[in-house]
């Protein structure tokens, strides 16, 4: 039995799932309604309170209660109302689905292999309970969690082994529930990660936009029904299936020689149908604001790098929203047509094109490969503290983590700061991280941790942990009045953090 981690993608949308068979890295197959397969819908059907369906087929059955986007409801403790009279707690929903996961993955019978132990992927802005809890329910499943990587630092990866040159590249991983950007550094056995961030919006999004102006033009053509759209759309049955419809037209609408879908439904309610026509233009004009928004993001991503536009190559573009042709079209404006790739360069199977080259599944296999290989987590940027600079006037910056620093999860730091200022009661801790030292001396904000003090304090003791989760733990307290770990403890998860490329990894996958 062979026993190396999996690589999985639990995206909001689809769950996609690779590992690496000595030589090459696989796509797991999936076996259903759609035929042969490489992501599963993240979607668990329920009967009551029992999980009775799982993924594609969760997303077709006619009489069970669908919970999408489940990825999304990990940070609340509180359980999710089923709409029928049942409650279930979201780790439970995640546990069932990756006991799904498992069964997929055991029965694709792939030399042997179990899923047993697994890397898994998370969005930049993916809250720290979410991560603890995701780790949770895998655990309940039976699957161990070896490594998180964060999404676009596992999407990179396959290039930075397929590239050695110094090159500084970019991704644009747009999902089902969130975009992720990050721009990326390929040097000196290193690939580092330089800025990422996110935002929470995605494909979902526009299948809700669909289905929102498809209600609004149902409740035209029947003024007498007593729901307004938006009644319509919180339902939870009623409400799932119009956004499966919508899904499905804004998939076709966008295909190749297609301008136009039809949203329709005989009896979509007892006695009335739902016809509604979405053109392309019109979807378009709808979306258009967003696309916008995350071409800036990307855009105000490069600028932080302190890259001009025109070098960022290649610019990695992943997840199915980005088969939306004006997505790419407005990169490409942007960027020209050849920085932009959506294929990987993995040529692993005889098949006509090899799953292994779709983008999409970029982030799963380098989570495979990153775990496989045992990459090394390093800083790719310097995290410290802002101080009061000597001479009063200036701010300093004073590092506790230095750029291509090992992350070091056995060994907590500690460090002593003097108070300057008592009178509020309160001590204020500036973290920054600091890419570039000539450019940013002070380095940027990025979090204020508030650590109680008495007012007569003159120091506090600040302790700094990075945990399994890939995130920093900051607890603080001052001297006289004893701050408890649970009162001022506070989680940092968006590190910029990088990798040490493995020697027996490097150039193994160069064309
Ligand atoms: N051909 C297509 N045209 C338009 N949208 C598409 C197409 N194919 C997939 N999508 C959309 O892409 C989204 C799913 O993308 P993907 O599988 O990459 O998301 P995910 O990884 O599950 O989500 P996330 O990364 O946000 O957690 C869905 O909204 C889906 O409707
Ligand atoms: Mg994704």
């Amino acid at each position: 039995m062979t026993d190396t981690a999996f690589g999985i993608d639990f995206g909001t949308t689809n769950t996609r799932i690779a590992y690496f068979d000595g030589e090459k890295p696989i796509m797991v197959p999936v076996f259903d309604g759609r035929g042969r397969e490489y992501s599963i819908p993240s979607v668990v059907g329920y009967i009551n309170d029992e999980p009775v369906a799982f993924g594609h087929e969760a997303l077709t059955l006619e009489d069970v209660i669908r919970v999408a986007s489940i990825k999304w409801e990990l940070d609340r403790e509180t359980p999710l109302d089923l709409g029928n009279g049942y409650d279930i707690y979201p780790i439970d929903i995640v546990t069932a689905f990756f006991r799904y996961i498992k069964d997929v993955v055991n029965q694709a019978e792939l030399q042997e292999r179990e899923l047993k132990k697994a890397a898994i992927t998370v969005p930049v802005k993916f809250p720290y309970r979410s991560r603890e809890n995701l780790c949770k329910a895998c655990e309940n499943a039976g699957i161990e969690i070896v490594d998180i990587f964060q999404e676009p630092v596992a999407a990179l990866y396959c290039h930075a082994l397929c590239n050695q040159h110094a090159d500084t590249a970019a991704v644009f991983d747009w999902g089902g529930g969130t975009l992720d950007v990050a721009t990326v550094k390929i040097d000196d056995g290193r690939a580092q990660i330089q800025v990422q961030d996110g935002q929470k919006v995605g494909g979902d999004d526009f299948d809700r936009i669909i289905a929102m102006q498809g209600l609004i033009q149902f409740k035209k053509d029947y003024p007498d029904i007593p729901l307004s759209p938006e009644d319509i759309l919180e339902h939870p049955r009623k409400g799932s299936e119009i956004l499966l419809l919508a899904e499905a037209a804004k998939r076709r609408l966008n295909a190749p020689n297609r301008s136009r879908a039809l949203l329709s439904r005989i009896g979509f309610l007892p006695d009335y149908d739902i016809e509604f026509e979405v053109r392309r233009e019109d979807f378009e004009e709808w979306v258009d604001p967003y696309i916008e928004r995350g071409i800036n993001c990307l855009l105000r991503t490069i600028k932080n790098t302190g890259v001009a536009n025109s070098l960022i190559n290649p610019v990695l573009l992943s997840g199915g929203t980005c088969n939306i042709p004006l997505v790419k079209e407005r990169l490409q404006q942007e960027f020209g047509p050849d920085v932009i790739i959506t294929n990987l360069p993995f040529d692993s199977r005889n098949d006509r094109q090899a799953p292994e080259t779709d983008v999409s599944n970029a982030t799963a296999i380098g989570a495979a490969l990153l775990s496989v290989f045992g990459a090394e987590p390093i800083f790719s940027s310097d995290i410290g503290i802002r101080t009061a600079g000597s001479n009063g006037f200036e701010d300093a910056f004073y590092p506790i983590f230095k750029k291509n620093e090992l992350l070091d999860f056995e060994n907590p730091k500690q460090e002593r700061f003097f108070v300057t200022n008592t009178q509020t009661g309160v001590a204020r801790l500036l973290i920054c991280d600091r890419l570039e030292q000539d450019m940013q001396p002070q380095g940027l904000l990025r979090r204020i941790v508030p650590i109680p003090i008495d007012k007569k304090e003159t120091w506090i003791e600040v302790d700094f942990a990075l945990t399994q989760h890939l995130g920093l733990r900051i607890h603080g307290s001052g001297q006289i009045a004893r701050a408890s770990r649970e009162e001022t403890e506070m989680f940092i998860h968006e590190l910029n953090l990088g990798f040490n490329i493995p020697e027996d990894s490097r150039g193994l996958f160069n064309s």
